[in-house]
Order: C-alpha cells, then structure tokens, then sequence
C-alpha cells in the first residue's frame, strides 16, 4: 500500500501536486485542510466568533458533525453532514476559521484519527500540515513543499481570481502570512518537517513538473 505525505505552508501548490500525484499513483487523493476547513464553517454558522472563546463548544460540535473528503480523478469534494460544501469552505473567512479551529486539540484528534483510518484503508496522497508528523508517520514518503512567499501569495491570487472572487495582491500576501504563523507557532501539532521528509522548493517548478519529481521520489522510496 503507498501513503504519501504531503506538508507544507499555504499556496506552494499543496492541492495541486497533490490531485496529479494521486492520479498518476492511481490512489485516492485526501485534503485534510477541507476537513479543518468544514469543522470551521460548522462554527460560523453556529455563530461562533473570532478568536475563538469556547474552544470546547467547538469541539463538541465537530464530535457530533460528519465531515467526509473524497478524492478521485482530480474531483475532490468535501461533505458536512452529508451536505456538499465544497465550494463555501474555500471562502476567505472559513480560511480564517480553519485555521483557528485546528489549533483545539479535542478537534485536531478527531479528524487525524480519521484520516489516518482513510489512509490505512485505501492508500492514498494526503496534504495537510502534519500528515508526516502526526498523521501517517510510517508513510511510504514524507514531502515537505516550500516556495517563495511572493510566489505562493501569486498563486493564491491567482487562484481566486479565476473562481471569481478577486482580492488585493497585498492583502492576500498579508492574510496568508497570517495565517502561516498562526499553523507553525501553535502549540498542537504545528507546521514543522523533519530529517524524514524530502524538501522540494516549487518556486520555480510547474505543478507537473513537481508531480513528476514526487512520483520519481515515490518510485525509489518503493524500491528501497
Ligand atoms: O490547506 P488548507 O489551507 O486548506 O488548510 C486550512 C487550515 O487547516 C490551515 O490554516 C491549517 C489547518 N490544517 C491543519 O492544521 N492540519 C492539516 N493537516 C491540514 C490543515
């Protein structure tokens, strides 16, 4: 069975590199960030504010709340409650949201354990945060992507723009800088890699140029 972890800060192409390695690997592709992501817009619309003051509230209601991600032929779709949220959880302030409910560690076990369960069922590509740390840590490779911070704050401005909800380049820079202190300096399971992990800059690389090098990388981790 192949399990590839896929960690990294925020817009270095994570989702991207991440369907197409999937794809090629023929394993289902899993976005532990969408789970993070629907836990924060069931606080939303439970009328939770921000910062979060009763983090256990939240974590009550994500213990009662189904949250399932499927992934297949670069079709990912995310579920709460049965419900298909795929589209609202990507909005600006559920980001806000997501990163404010996976810093509660009631909320943070419930999903890994999840995903964990997903990944030992059917292999599989999962991107997030921890899934080589905490996740999945004997999985068959650990890639840890960075890129320049102008360059993934274009790619998130790119990306907005062509879903039709365009934002201030400076601003988009600033709340993803936010947000990535935010990931690496909490106290649970922070952003953070390891000697375990290959370090891929994608600065400079297309998506599937980076896809190719993970998929060549996951061949001789197989083979050794
Ligand atoms: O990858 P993303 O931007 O969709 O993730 C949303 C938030 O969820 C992000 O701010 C950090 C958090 N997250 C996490 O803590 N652990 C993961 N495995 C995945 C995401």
């Amino acid at each position: 069975m192949t399990v590839v972890a896929i960690d990294g800060p925020s817009g270095v192409g994570k989702s991207t590199v991440g369907k197409a390695l999937a794809a090629r690997l023929g394993v289902p592709y899993l976005d532990t960030g969408a789970m993070y992501r629907a836990i924060g817009l069931l606080a939303r619309r439970n009328g939770i504010g921000l910062p979060i003051g009763d983090p256990e509230r939240v974590a009550d209601l994500c213990e009662r709340a189904e949250v399932r991600v499927t992934g297949a032929g670069g079709d990912a779709r995310t579920f709460l409650d049965g419900e298909d949220v795929s589209v609202e959880i990507r909005e600006p302030e559920v980001s806000r949201y997501a990163s404010a409910v996976a810093a509660i560690p009631r909320v943070r076990r419930r999903l890994a354990a999840r995903q964990r369960e997903m990944a030992l069922a059917g292999g599989g590509v999962l991107e997030g945060r921890d899934i080589g740390t905490k996740v999945v840590p004997e999985a068959t490779a650990k890639f840890f992507l960075t890129a320049r911070p102008e360059i993934r704050a274009r790619r998130r401005f790119d990306e907005l723009l062509r879903k039709g909800t365009p934002q201030d380049l400076g601003a988009v820079r600033a709340e993803m800088e936010a947000r990535d202190r935010a990931d690496s300096s909490r106290a649970d399971s922070p952003l953070s890699c390891d000697e375990t992990y290959v370090v891929v800059d994608t600065s400079d690389m297309n998506a599937e140029e980076v896809a190719e090098r993970l998929q060549e990388l996951v061949a001789g981790a197989r083979a050794g």
